[in-house]
């Protein structure tokens, strides 16, 4: 399965798969692309000194979200992408793209959903006081980090955390998680039950 990874910003996540990829822990899963919709991310340097073909789909050259994922869209489709993995993607994805790739797109977001959806997950988590926070990587739905959960996983807030290091630990989650749930993907293993995210095992 052609996996296409989008993302807009440091790409730890995508260098978790990356590293995944490399020690055949996605397969049947393969990194086709890295698509940017901002042209200074750092994750493309990742994915070129991976030599994997990245891209830059500069939304602030599209006059309308439309108009930006139809080239989205576009972009993928030259890439033979058969799945999405959204890796730290800072923009909101229309019903016309999820339609495209349904039940093909996934997300990683660094709090429990369906607490804290958004941007700024571990400062809200913070500032809400909760004890618990931590990661959950989802397939992708209209809403905004609304989809069927495939995996959650928590990490205590401390007292002496702030936004940076509690995002650090969530984000060592996460790399772990994602490249599980994108190998899950490439081997059929992911069914849909309702909104209930049926893992099929051994
Ligand atoms: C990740 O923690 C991801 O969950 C978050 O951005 C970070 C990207 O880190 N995504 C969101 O907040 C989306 N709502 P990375 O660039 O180092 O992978």
């Amino acid at each position: 399965m052609k996996v296409a990874v989008l993302v807009s910003g440091n790409g730890t996540n995508l260098q978790a798969l990356i590293d995944a990829q490399a020690s055949g822990a996605l397969a049947p899963a393969e990194l086709c692309c890295v698509i940017s919709n901002r042209p200074d991310a750092f994750a493309l340097q990742r994915a070129q000194k991976a030599n994997i073909a990245a891209d830059v789909v500069d939304h602030k050259a599209f006059a309308d979200r439309t108009a930006f994922e139809t080239e989205l869209i576009a972009a993928l489709e030259r890439h033979s992408a058969e799945a999405v993995v959204l890796a730290g993607f800072m923009r909101i994805l229309t019903e016309g793209f999820v339609t495209r790739f349904r039940h093909r797109i996934i997300n990683t977001h660094p709090a429990l959903c369906p607490a804290f959806p958004g941007i700024h997950a571990p400062q809200q988590a913070i500032d809400y006081g909760v004890r618990l926070t931590g990661c959950t990587v989802h397939f992708v739905d209209a809403g905004v980090d609304t989809g069927p959960i495939i995996f959650q996983e928590s990490t205590p807030v401390g007292p002496a955390d702030d936004a940076s290091s509690l995002h650090q630990r969530i984000r060592a989650l996460e790399h772990r998680l994602l490249p599980r749930a994108v190998q899950l993907l490439a081997n059929g293993r992911l069914s849909l039950d309702g909104r209930h995210v049926v893992i099929a095992t051994d």
